[in-house]
């Protein structure tokens, strides 16, 4: 048998082995890329996810709500979701048949921004200078001809951010979305878009709701760590799932997603630079320099009063 440089990185998964042979820099910017994870929780959304978008239509759609603390993942599976049924160009109609259409949520609850974020997220010309009804009208009717089979707006959270009146309309103009285009609404946001949502008891009835709950140190946490082991471009093989390493992550991170990636992104970064190669619980200490948030958790371990938290 030949022994390509491939079954020498044994310890990781075949498909990522090739990336442990590269030069340290390029390592680095492997870490630092952005990917996707699949883990049990976002696995579970994602399956509810393709359900819904089978779901024959019918006059009262069932809508799903994903919420969860900032971090925990939700526009990355959403993102995810959208990747995994792209447009496609029909070549009859001349356009692009997109059955998921996702738009984020404006800053300030406008239904004149909704649609006008709707209709960027289908890739439609801006329009100046339309009334309000005939903005609508156009969303409608490109959700139609694109073929749009389920709407997802993320950040549904920034729906609080306006006055209680202009709630009500942005709560209404979901509403009819939902009900007038026969498909599935999925939200996106923090509890706070659960508690938008609750204000509104037609909405709220027809809305599943599934709350990303932050990790615990269990066996669906190691599995995450062990995913990271078998792809991080490390060339000896890590320990992340020693009760110490994992007890040492969950602390520095409060199992909160974003928080645990970075903080093993970090290290691995870390791991490449000093040539050591792999990560295990010793790799979490006091010394590196860790995102802003686990520094908080450093502080309050060690009995210092603890700093602000800034941002996930
Ligand atoms: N499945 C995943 N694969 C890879 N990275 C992930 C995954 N989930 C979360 N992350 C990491 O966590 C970060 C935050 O995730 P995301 O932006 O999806 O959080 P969010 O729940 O939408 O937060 P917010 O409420 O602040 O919008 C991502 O930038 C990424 O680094
Ligand atoms: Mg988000």
């Amino acid at each position: 048998m030949v022994v390509t440089e491939d079954s020498a990185f044994a310890h990781l998964d075949p498909a990522y082995r090739r990336f442990a042979a590269l030069p340290d820099d390029a390592r680095i910017d492997w870490i630092r890329a952005d990917r996707w994870i699949g883990f049990d929780q976002s696995k579970v959304v994602l399956a509810r996810l393709e359900n819904l978008l089978a779901y024959p239509p019918r006059d009262r759609m069932p809508c799903l709500l994903i919420y969860g603390d900032t971090g925990m993942g939700k526009t990355k599976i959403v993102r995810k979701f959208e990747r995994d049924h792209p447009p496609k160009f029909n070549q009859i109609t001349g356009v692009d048949y997109r059955p998921v259409v996702v738009a984020q949520v404006p800053s300030e609850p406008i239904e004149r921004d909704l649609y006008r974020e709707l209709l960027v997220s289908m890739a439609a010309p801006a329009m100046a200078g339309g009334t309000l009804a005939r903005e609508k009208d156009i969303c409608r009717a490109l959700l139609r001809t694109v073929g749009a089979k389920m709407i997802v707006l993320d950040e549904v959270n920034g729906m609080l951010a306006g006055t209680f009146r202009q709630q009500r309309i942005f709560l209404n103009a979901l509403r009819f979305l939902a009900n007038d285009l026969r498909v599935p609404l999925v939200c996106a946001g923090t509890d706070l878009a659960r508690q938008a949502l609750l204000t509104d008891a037609q909405l709220a009835e027809r809305f599943e709701a599934f709350h990303l709950k932050p990790w615990q140190n269990d066996a669906a946490f190691a599995g995450l760590l062990k995913s990271f082991e078998r792809i991080l471009p490390l060339r000896e093989a890590s320990d992340l799932i020693s009760a110490e390493a994992r007890e040492r992550i969950h602390k520095l991170t409060s199992g909160v997603t974003a928080r645990i990636f970075r903080l093993i992104e970090t290290a691995a970064e870390e791991a490449v630079r000093a040539g050591k190669e792999r990560l295990d619980a010793h790799s979490f200490g006091d010394n590196l320099v860790l995102p802003l948030v686990s520094m908080t958790q450093t502080a309050r371990r060690r009995g210092k009063p603890a700093q602000q938290q800034v941002g996930a």
